[in-house]
């Protein structure tokens, strides 16, 4: 029987709308191949609320939030508001109220993009990075000392409990025993300075390895990582690792996988409500015009269905957007795809009619 899915939609700030939009048509071309109905509940949370009201994200939202079916999140971040109130407020909050312990992001280069690496093609960049999303650096955990005055000191801790560590590592393995591909799972790490926290993310890794004897173990530096990433993107195939790397290592990801045009990823709380978005940010110099690719909250809203459960749905969107990069996109880059933004929305949504 079709099933009747409640969605909480943030489309956000700069080009968050925009793309969210296209998304939303993509889902509800969906909703009539396949009968799955969407309740869409719209939250203006982001810069403008903020600046007129002076509200960020409400606990009340959260007890909301609690109750849908998924979140799907455009953009956070405004050229008028200080760094790290939106982001803190509305991002992080969402990823720590939620408990989205995973943040999942795929690196995946679809047929038709050209891939900025030479020689490299579909087969050698198809892997994930799982990146832990509610410890490490992001936490917010230090403070100032004698601030202002020359003698000041800023600490910012790396939190990272056994709990948190262990349930991340746990998904990789599972994830990567699920994909059945190459079997590999890598940490990534930085054991050789960071010799308290990766020393625990080692310990769980091997440990929590030995109910994975079919997963071949792999370790690397982090710094290491990034230039194998570039140089042998075919070695990976799923990769673990703490908040902080794992941000940094997805935006080189989104890089070889054709831009932040494409890249997606989604907050997850296996056992609760997840999240999905675009991982491009807000683009405030884009915002408006019409020329953003939607293709990323596209994928975000593919990762969603996958995640709701809708598998067939997931893969007519993923055909979808192949056959319009194939057939109809000069550039997935801004402003140059050769089509504006709603048009491609358009073109997805009618290769989704006609599958
Ligand atoms: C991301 C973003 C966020 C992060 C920022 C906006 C807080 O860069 O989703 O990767 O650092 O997690
Ligand atoms: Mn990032």
């Amino acid at each position: 029987m079709a099933k009747t899915y409640n969605i909480a939609v943030i489309p956000g700030d700069g080009t968050g709308p925009e793309v969210i939009t296209e998304g939303l048509k993509v889902l509800m071309a969906v909703s009539e191949k396949t009968g799955a109905t969407f309740n869409f509940t719209t939250y203006d949370f982001g810069g403008e609320r903020y600046l007129k009201t002076g509200e960020v994200l409400p606990d009340s939202a959260i007890r909301e939030f609690r109750q849908m079916d998924a979140i799907y999140l455009g953009a956070i971040g405004h050229p008028k508001v200080k760094p790290g109130i939106l982001e803190k407020g509305i991002l992080l909050k969402l990823r720590f109220d939620l408990d989205q312990y995973i943040n999942l992001r795929p690196v995946v280069l679809l047929p038709g993009i050209s891939c900025p690496l030479k020689d490299k093609g579909p087969n050698d960049i198809n892997f994930v990075v799982v990146r832990e999303n509610t410890e490490g650096l992001y936490t917010g955990v230090g403070g100032f000392l004698r601030y202002g005055t020359p003698d000041e000191v800023a600490i910012q801790e790396s939190i990272n409990t056994r709990k948190g560590v262990e349930r991340c590592v746990r998904y990789a393995f599972s994830l990567c025993k699920r994909r059945n591909k190459k079997r590999k799972l890598t940490l990534c790490g930085k054991t050789n300075v960071l010799t308290y926290a990766f020393d625990l993310w080692e310990r769980v890794f091997y440990e929590v390895a030995k109910e994975y004897p079919e997963i071949k173990c792999d370790y690397a530096h982090v710094d290491a990582l990034c230039m194998w990433m570039i140089k042998n993107p075919e070695w990976f195939d799923v990769v673990v690792t703490d908040n902080m790397f794992g941000d940094i290592i997805t935006d080189l990801g989104a890089i070889i996988q054709g831009g932040m045009g494409i890249a997606a990823g989604a907050n997850i709380n296996p056992q609760g409500v997840s999240m999905f978005e675009p991982i491009g940010g807000s683009a405030p110099k884009y915002a408006g015009k019409n020329v953003i690719n939607p293709l990323a909250a596209i994928s975000a809203a593919q990762m969603m269905l996958e995640n709701l459960g809708e598998q067939e749905a997931a893969q007519t969107v993923e055909s979808a957007i192949i056959k319009v990069i194939q057939n109809h996109l000069k550039s997935l880059e801004c402003g140059k795809m050769g089509h504006t933004t709603s048009e491609v929305g358009d073109l997805v949504a009618k290769y989704i009619r006609s599958a």
